[in-house]
C-alpha cells in the first residue's frame, strides 16, 4: 500500500514538475516534442516556433547528441534514417548556425560531411552522425524549448520512473 503510494507520488511528481507541455520531454535545459510529419527545412523550423514556441533542435555537447538520437529512436519513424536538426549555412556557406541563435560549439558530422551543396543539417536515426541535405527536402524532426523551469528550477533531476524514462 505504502509502496503503491510512494511510486504514485514519484510519477506524479515527475509528470508535473518540469515545466514542459503535456507529452513532451524535459532535459537539461530544455524540453523536446516530436513530430512524426515531415518537413522541408524551413517548414520544420517554423512548426516548432508555431505549436511549441520553439524551434529545431540545438545540439552542444556529446551527451546531449547521444540524448536526442534516443529520443529520436524511440519516437519517430525509423523507415526514415534523417531527421532534420536546426543547423544551417543556408545564404551564408560554411558559417554553419543554429536557428534558435544559440553557440555552435560542437558538431558530430558524418564522413565526408557537410557537403559544399547541401545547407541544411539532418541527424541520422541509426548512427546520430549530422549530415547536410538540401534544405527543400522533407524529412521528420525534432522540436525544442526552453524548459520553463530554468534557470530557477535548475536541471533535470527526475528519477526513472513511468512517466519520464523514455
Ligand atoms: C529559409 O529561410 C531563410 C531565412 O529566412 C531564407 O533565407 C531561405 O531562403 C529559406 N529557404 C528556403 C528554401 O525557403
Ligand atoms: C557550448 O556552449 C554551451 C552554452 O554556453 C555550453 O553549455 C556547452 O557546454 C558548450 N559545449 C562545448 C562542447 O563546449
Amino acid at each position: 500500500m505504502l509502496r503503491v503510494l510512494f511510486f504514485t507520488l514519484v510519477a506524479l511528481l515527475c509528470f508535473v514538475s518540469p515545466n514542459c507541455l503535456p507529452g513532451d520531454t524535459p532535459f537539461e535545459i530544455y524540453c523536446f516534442s516530436y513530430n512524426r510529419v515531415h518537413g522541408t527545412f524551413n517548414d520544420s523550423d517554423a512548426h516548432c516556433l508555431k505549436t511549441v514556441g520553439g524551434s529545431l533542435v540545438s545540439i552542444h555537447s556529446m551527451i546531449e547528441n547521444n540524448w536526442i538520437q534516443k529520443l529520436a529512436v524511440d519516437n519517430l519513424d525509423a523507415d526514415y534514417d534523417l531527421f532534420w536538426i536546426g543547423g544551417s549555412d543556408e545564404g551564408h556557406t560554411n558559417d554553419w548556425r543554429w536557428t534558435d541563435g544559440s553557440v555552435l560549439n560542437f558538431t558530430n558530422p558524418g564522413p565526408g560531411q557537410p557537403l559544399e551543396d547541401r545547407h541544411c543539417g539532418a541527424m541520422q536515426l541509426s548512427t546520430g552522425r549530422w549530415f547536410s541535405d538540401l534544405c527543400t527536402v522533407k524529412h521528420q524532426f525534432l522540436c525544442q524549448y526552453p524548459n520553463g523551469a530554468y534557470p530557477t528550477g535548475g536541471s533535470y533531476t527526475c528519477p526513472p520512473c513511468p512517466s519520464c524514462s523514455k
